[in-house]
């Protein structure tokens, strides 16, 4: 396995290449990541992986700078798992204009309308920073595939259509959420629980599970099933910033006529350590 971290040098390694699969990633990496390689393998011949904590995707009071930077582990994983190249650029590399604090002088991409919900509302221009990085490193690396994993559900579908749109000749491929055995979602931010909260993050999904039973049972009082599970989050200690029951294919509240749903959340769990840990989960029904 190769380590690369310049753009010219990954050219150099990828020239006549064909049929390269790619998993771009902000490192830390778990099983979630793991299973998203071996999908690339399984798919590919030559298997890149990219490591790079996107700064464009962080508000200025996210977690940047706490963001844990693991590069020596996630190699270990990542040859393991039988990746090819390991691509791990600076900032400067990536942004050349970027002064340290200010990426103002950054062309940038501009998702479409699907961004604006949700995460997207919560979290004010991270699906630029998202789209822009993305769009960048399949410019770089110019892969046959990407595999992204449905856990940011709404990063999927963002990048799916960039890719569209922009007419990028590459296959984006979904992995499924990797889960704990206690259904928590696995994420570089659980990392920022202690043993008490890691437990309590469970219920992010028994949520999710719930309301998934309910409209399979023929509930389709959306409302009452979004308001009931954020208040009931809410009284077990969580800060709540969405549940929606959604169109899988827009991102728009579903309507009785769709068949197939993506119930989303995201909440925060206090954390005395480093404030509040903010958690996304989401399911799938197919009704
Ligand atoms: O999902 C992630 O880890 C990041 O958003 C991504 C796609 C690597 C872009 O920085």
């Amino acid at each position: 396995m190769q380590i690369i971290h310049t753009i010219s040098d990954l050219r150099i390694a990828l020239k006549s290449k064909a049929n390269i699969g790619f998993v771009p990633t902000m490192g830390n990496l778990h099983a979630g990541h793991i299973h998203l390689v071996e999908l690339a393998r399984q798919h590919a011949t030559l298997v890149v992986v990219s490591i790079f904590v996107n700064p464009l995707q962080f508000g200025v009071n996210e977690d940047l700078a706490s963001y844990p930077r693991t590069l020596a582990e996630d190699c270990e994983r990542l040859k393991a798992a039988g990746t090819d190249i390991v691509f791990a650029p600076n900032v400067l590399d990536m942004y050349p204009d970027f002064d340290g604090n200010h990426l103002n002088q950054t062309m940038t991409v501009t998702p479409p309308a699907i961004a604006d919900v949700l995460c997207g509302a919560s979290r004010p221009g991270h699906f630029t920073g998202v789209a822009t990085i993305v769009m960048k490193l399949l410019n770089i690396v110019q892969p046959t595939l990407a595999v992204f994993g449905k856990k940011d559900y709404q990063q999927l579908l963002i990048i799916k259509e960039m890719v569209r749109q922009f007419n990028m000749p590459t296959e984006i491929i979904a992995g499924e959420t990797m889960r704990e055995p206690s259904g928590l979602a696995m994420s570089s931010r659980n990392g920022y629980l202690n043993e008490a909260q890691r437990s309590q993050a469970a219920q992010l999904n028994q949520a999710l599970q719930h309301v998934a039973s309910a409209i399979k049972m023929g509930n389709r009082d959306y409302h009452a099933l979004e308001n009931h599970a954020t208040q009931q989050l809410n009284q077990a200690n969580w800060q709540v910033d969405y549940f929606a029951i959604c169109s899988a294919l827009t991102l728009q509240a579903a309507q009785i006529s769709n068949k197939h749903l993506v119930i989303l959340a995201a909440a925060k769990l206090s954390n005395k350590l480093s404030g509040q840990t903010r958690l996304i989960d989401n399911l799938e029904v197919q009704l």
